[in-house]
């Protein structure tokens, strides 16, 4: 049984306080788990309660998601059974009453929600992704390193938010993280070369001062060559636009690097020239969260060859991906856990999209801690594919070395495709 529930203040990757919950089973095990949060965050992601107390960390205090943990969680669910993780995360939402988790806060409820399925792994002596995921738990990810910074994860003239590399041709996880950290120190070692900064963006990529768009692409591919991969074979692109940061008053409008305008239509013949010309073959939020007749538009286009995914246009949420299905709208899902706010919802839409034929790809955020979650249920729910940055920042890596680790546990039950 659940004999305590707790909770404090801690700060994630961008200085910011986030919740760092604490559930114990029978006055003896105790899980642990940190809730991560955006920066880019879609409109209708579940609510991320701050105290808005300008006198503490400029209003972004948690002490009344703490205090929600303390006083209301708490006396609900201890007691209760730690096994039955779906039982204990109804409980928190019954409790909340609200639509976006408004009334306790989505990060007082992951965050208890996480502790708990930690806390029952433990107490079954097992590792989270066996715990999450049984038998089933083998499959690696294919990791997509972040490593081109832009958009509002970093402060240069780079509009697209993501340029990652997929190491879609390494035999393993370890190699296909070998690969994207070469190509990443390579992509240092060009940037230097033209008197570009190599300072890094909140996940751990390059953020220079290009002069277009089409230029980080091209100084990646140029990296992959240099590392000594094959662009396409080896190694393919993946681009998270986030471009709801940049679309306003019906026009995407490419401010940052002086590109200019677009309408969706030339959004979408831009990504047909580029996924030829650059090797891309996973687009996210390539268009405005609520552009659903481009996303439409998009996938008829081109997702017969490229993945589509949708992140703010999704949420984590399965009404709005089930509304995707029946549209058509994407052909995938970004998966993250503080979208949402539970891990039963989380896996709930990770079941619909398997359902439909969809792909999923388990994702951190820009503010991370150095928690793991995330990878074991990535491997868990076996994906095939994570995201979680780039080959720099200890709260990234720490994903990645979670990862390793899983992959030398499973010893050759891993699979990897
Ligand atoms: P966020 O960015 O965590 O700032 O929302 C990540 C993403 O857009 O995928
Ligand atoms: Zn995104």
């Amino acid at each position: 049984k659940i004999t305590n529930v707790s909770a404090m203040e801690i700060l994630d990757s961008r200085g910011n306080p986030t919740v760092r919950a604490y559930v114990t089973i029978d006055n003896k095990i105790t899980g642990s788990a940190s809730v991560p949060s955006g920066a880019s965050t879609g409109i209708h992601e579940a609510l991320e309660l701050r105290d808005g107390d300008d006198k503490r960390y400029c209003g972004k205090g948690v002490q009344k998601a703490i205090a929600n943990i303390h006083q209301r969680i708490a006396p609900q669910l201890v007691g209760m059974n730690p096994f039955n993780q779906r039982e204990i995360d109804m409980a928190m939402l019954e409790l909340d009453g609200s639509k976006n988790k408004e009334q306790l806060g989505a990060n007082a409820i992951l965050g208890v929600s996480m502790a708990t399925a930690v806390a029952a792994a433990k107490a079954c002596n097992l590792p989270l992704y066996k715990y999450l995921g049984g038998v089933g738990a083998f499959r690696l990810p294919v990791p997509m390193m972040n490593i081109l910074n832009g958009g509002e994860h970093a402060d240069n003239s780079v509009d697209l938010q993501e340029f990652m590399v997929m190491p879609i041709g390494a035999p393993s996880f370890s190699e296909a993280l070998r690969y994207g950290a070469e190509t990443f120190h390579a992509l240092k070692k060009i940037l230097k070369k033209k008197n570009y900064a190599t300072s890094v963006g909140d996940e751990g990529g390059f953020a220079p001062n290009l002069k277009s768009n089409d230029e980080a692409c091209e100084l990646i591919l140029e990296a992959i060559t240099q590392a000594g991969y094959t662009p396409g074979k080896d190694i393919s692109l993946a681009l998270d636009s986030a471009a709801s940061s940049f679309y306003k008053d019906g026009s995407y409008d490419m401010h940052w690097s002086g590109t200019g305008k677009k309408t969706t239509d030339e959004m979408i013949a831009l990504y047909q020239d580029w996924m030829e010309k650059y090797h891309i073959i996973s687009i996210e939020d390539g268009l405005d969260e609520n552009d659903w007749d481009g996303f439409n538009k998009l996938t008829a286009a081109i997702g017969k060859k490229v993945q589509i995914v949708g992140d703010d246009l999704f949420v984590t949420n399965k009404e709005f991906v089930q509304k995707g299905i029946e549209q058509s709208s994407a052909n995938a899902v970004l998966i993250k856990l503080n979208q949402i706010g539970t891990v039963t919802e989380t896996v709930e839409t990770i079941q619909l999209c398997r359902k439909a034929g969809w792909n999923y790809i388990i994702s951190h955020r820009s503010g991370e801690t150095s928690d793991t979650f995330m990878a074991d249920l990535c491997v868990a729910m076996g994906g095939g594919q994570i995201k979680t940055g780039s080959a720099c920042r200890s709260e990234r890596i720490a994903k990645y070395n979670r990862l390793l680790e899983i992959e030398r546990e499973l010893t050759s039950a891993a699979l990897f495709c």
